[in-house]
């Protein structure tokens, strides 16, 4: 049902490296596309912050999504994978010169501006190119979401979106500016969320925004509710794809969409954590009075959320079936932060063993960095390793 890992395909292959099954990639965007056709309105951009490997990409791009990227790298690897430019929306709240000119040659679909000293420099590069900007405002909703604190973004604390107080101050300075086209705005409460209350909360406070906007004669041809929608991290193997059902019946039920009104989505997570697992050998077994720990040849180095996050992606072994014990299972990188997790109960675990790390092809290989001088890692495709 879950993730397909017949380990007799990774022989010969050098761990550590990430994993993704296409059936679970196919069957995710397939519910995905099933919710959205009920509606002729309704776009998801594929967040590729969440994980831009190329093979990946290209299966999303088949499907038809739409894409949301946050640097002028991102455009660069989208483009590649074959995606039109005009589904890129644009968002980030530190955009370089080069990537919005990117942008504009590219002819994205819209800009999600976070603040008025980006809209005035988006305004000055567009006129030196004689083009026009399709801008819309990233509004910082003051919601909260009930997740991990490193990954609640529509708080007033937080760095991101403008001031509700000032939406109109910025939607009337957009109009009065010649190369940009004010067209909507842009939420994003944050990551992880399985709370639709939470996204109940976000869709009342839209149509709030949109009363009073309404009231002094402006129209929002787009809006964006961001991402956001969690996975199962527990038990991924038998709920391998989220719940989109409920999550858009959410915006159905709760967002009060205006006629000619389009609704785009960013979904990052929900589209790729559970195709993907990070393959890791084991190399040493190691015992002292009080704890087993399976070290293995992969760590934060490959997956950074356990360090970062204190998330748990589920491990298995891929190799024992005899009787359980507990184990912490650490990597090779010389800090205490490089466990994976603590006192969990494994088959008896061996030297060489393989281990996977579950629902991890989001925010997994995109996050890995070259700390320890270590290699990056590969990412294959189940159609590569038949
Ligand atoms: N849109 C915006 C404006 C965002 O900032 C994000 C994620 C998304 C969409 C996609 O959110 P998703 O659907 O994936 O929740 N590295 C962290 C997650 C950081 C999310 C940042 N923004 C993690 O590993 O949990």
């Amino acid at each position: 049902m879950g993730i397909d890992m017949n380990v007799e395909r990774f022989a010969g292959i050098r761990t550590p490296f990430y994993y993704y099954d296409t059936n679970i990639l196919r069957q995710t965007l397939d519910a995905i596309n099933t919710e959205i056709k009920k509606h002729d309105n309704y776009f998801v951009h594929y967040a590729v912050k969440a994980n831009a490997n190329l093979k990946v990409l290209q299966v999303i791009n088949e499907a038809g999504l739409g894409i949301d990227c946050v640097s002028g790298g991102e455009i660069e690897q989208v483009l590649k994978a074959g995606f039109p430019a005009n589904k890129i929306v644009f968002a980030g709240v530190g955009k370089s010169d080069w990537e919005i000119e990117l942008g504009l040659d590219k002819d994205i679909f819209c800009f999600n501006v976070e603040s008025i000293p980006e809209l005035e420099v988006i305004n000055e590069i567009a006129t030196r190119k004689g083009k026009v900007a399709t801008v819309c405002f990233r509004i910082n909703p003051n919601v909260g979401a009930h997740t991990h604190a490193n990954i609640t973004t529509g708080l007033a604390e937080n760095k991101f979106g403008i001031d509700m107080q000032d939406m109109e101050k910025v939607i009337s300075l957009a109009q009065s500016m010649k190369n940009v086209q004010f067209k909507g705005l842009h939420f994003h409460i944050g990551s992880q969320i399985l709370e639709m209350d939470d996204f109940i909360a976000l869709a009342h406070r839209i149509n709030d925004l949109q009363d009073r906007l309404e009231a002094q004669g402006i129209h929002l041809e787009i809006i964006n509710v961001g991402g956001g929608l969690g996975v199962d991290y527990k038990d991924p193997q038998n709920n391998p794809i989220p719940n989109f059902k409920d999550y858009f019946a959410v915006y159905e039920q709760h967002l009060k969409v205006r006629p000619g009104q389009t609704v785009h989505f960013e979904l990052g997570r929900a589209v790729v954590a559970q195709c993907g697992a990070l393959i890791t050998k084991v190399l040493y077994v190691k015992e002292n009075a009080i704890k087993k720990f399976a070290i293995v040849d992969a760590g934060f180095t490959e997956l950074i959320r356990p360090a970062l996050y204190d998330a748990h992606h589920k491990i298995i072994n891929l190799n024992s079936k005899e009787a359980d014990g507990k184990y912490d299972v650490v990597g090779p990188i010389c800090e205490s932060s490089d466990t994976f997790d603590k006192d969990i109960l494994l088959p008896k675990t061996h030297r060489g063993d393989l281990l996977a790390l579950l629902s991890a092809g989001a925010y997994g290989e995109i996050m890995a960095s070259g700390y320890n001088c270590r290699r990056l890692p590969e990412g294959y495709t189940s159609e590569e390793l038949k």
